[in-house]
């Protein structure tokens, strides 16, 4: 039997409660289409408050299913971004991340694709060997985006989105790091 000695993993939460429209309403206003993004801003405006301190929550969660107590995921960064801007929708990392997340105020389309950092390991693999694909032989995972959706990975995990040129779709972004406790 194969047993997993190296791995990734992305957890995926549905946000309830959340004041969507207002949030919809700040990132088109703000929104610099094509352009580099603010990335403070959102952490310190009133109306982010509930849902930035729900997602570094939600991002310990995440943070401590893997490590000890002894550090805690702290929020560094974050903006927002719509439609197909050309900044998400080329492959790229977040290098100023330990763990980042995605979440989606309004989505209705379209999909979050993370490329598989140990694709070397697919070398001559061939399309016939495989009835259904597995963690061993995807060179991406794709998850749909969703209205309500956070999705919270490594932040070196190289992704992008795939969505309609057309599209209403929003989505905020999130960097954060860690810091020791009692330090
Ligand atoms: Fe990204």
């Amino acid at each position: 039997m194969i047993r997993p000695i190296f791995s990734t993993g992305i957890s995926v939460h549905t946000l309830k409660n959340v004041n969507n429209s207002e949030i919809v309403e700040y990132v088109k206003a703000n929104n610099n289409f094509n352009k580099p993004k603010d990335i403070y801003k959102i952490l310190s405006e009133p109306i982010f408050k509930n849902l930035n301190s729900i997602i570094e929550h939600k991002i310990n969660e995440h943070y401590h299913e893997t490590y000890n107590n002894k550090f805690k995921a702290v929020l560094l960064e974050a903006w927002g971004n719509s439609g197909n801007d050309s900044i998400i929708t080329m492959p790229h990392i977040h290098t100023t991340g330990f763990i980042s997340a995605v979440y989606y105020p309004h989505a209705t389309e379209g999909y979050l694709t993370f490329l598989n950092p140990m694709v070397g390991l697919l070398s001559k693999q061939d399309i016939n060997m495989i009835d259904e694909h597995s963690p061993y032989t995807s060179e991406c995972f794709s998850y749909p985006s969703k209205t309500g959706a956070l999705i919270i990975f490594n932040s070196l995990l190289m992704h992008f989105v795939r969505c309609e040129s057309n599209n209403d779709r929003v989505s905020l972004a999130y960097n954060a790091t860690v810091k020791e406790l009692n330090a």
